[in-house]
């Protein structure tokens, strides 16, 4: 059966690929970031992964204002990368494994998430900076990804409690896969930004450690907080750790913090990463 190893966030700023691809991760403004990835390369260095569960917010490169699914799960051999923008490269394709996604597919809507399935599916830099950060060395990264969208762009978004919920049906969905397979869950984007308008640059420090606390040992509470209250709190696009509770939700109900390092940079949006496995 397919097994859980555990769950990783992280930030996934189109600035990140930039410094990557200029090779600056040592300069000192990047370095308090990627040195926090350190363990997180330690970690995957031992559990060897198979398969990534991609929890990522398209941002307008598959789906627009006119039609956009609020969960979508590819089910592809492979994934596309494309940029939207940001001047990033792109890559080629990341390998899928359709098999593993139609049986979350499956799953999941047998436990009334009526999901979009996409057949085709190109993934941005939600996607890609995080591959890139999680197996920095490695391209292709050593693993099949099954890519799950989140509605993040039009509003109304789901609640946090229907994302912390829909992780609830995920873990199940994978873990009734019957092959020898081991997934880590990976929920990018976060923590406190705001792009645009009158508070942008906007960062909740207090508010990002909550979400951080409270993600490891009492996930429940940050469903308290409507995406209203995120927005306000967090900034406009600080509603991304919408993705961060899916991939709890599907850690099951205890965890334990592996590692964990938070940071804010010079620019918009603070960066959180943290290794969650489970416990007994
Ligand atoms: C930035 C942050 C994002 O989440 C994003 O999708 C694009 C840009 C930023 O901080 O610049
Ligand atoms: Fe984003």
């Amino acid at each position: 059966m397919a097994t859980i190893v555990g769950g990783i966030t992280t930030s996934h700023i189109p600035s990140i690929g930039n410094a990557i691809s200029n090779g600056i991760q040592s300069d000192p403004y990047w370095a308090p970031f990627f040195e926090g990835y350190a363990e997180v390369h330690a970690w995957l260095d031992d559990v060897k992964p198979d398969v990534a569960v991609m929890i990522f917010n398209d941002h307008g490169l598959n789906f627009f204002l006119d039609n956009l699914p609020t969960f979508a799960v590819g089910a592809a051999p492979e994934y596309r990368s494309e940029d939207e923008g940001w001047g990033l490269p792109t890559f080629p394709p990341y390998r899928g494994d359709a098999a593993l996604s139609w049986h979350i597919i499956d799953s999941l809507i047998d436990q009334e998430f009526d999901i979009a399935t996409c057949q085709e599916m190109l993934v941005d830099h939600a996607f890609i900076n995080p591959m890139r950060l999680l197996w920095p060395d490695q391209n292709p990264p050593p693993i099949a990804a099954v890519p799950i969208h989140i509605n993040t762009v039009q509003h109304p978004l789901p609640k946090p409690s229907r994302c912390l919920d829909f992780g609830k049906a995920l873990g199940p969905a994978i873990e009734s896969y019957d092959e020898d397979l081991k997934v880590v869950l990976v929920g990018t984007g976060g923590m406190s930004h705001q792009l645009d308008g009158k508070r942008a640059g906007h960062i909740n420090k207090e508010f990002d450690k909550l979400c951080m606390e409270k993600l490891v040992d009492e996930p429940e509470a940050l469903t308290e907080f409507s995406i209203h209250d995120i927005v306000r709190l967090a900034g406009t696009q600080g509603t991304e750790i919408i993705m961060w509770l899916v991939m709890r939700g599907a850690l099951g109900a205890r965890v334990k913090k592996v590692h964990s390092s938070y940071h804010i940079p010079i620019s918009n949006t603070a960066a959180g990463v943290m290794v969650l496995e489970r416990a007994a």
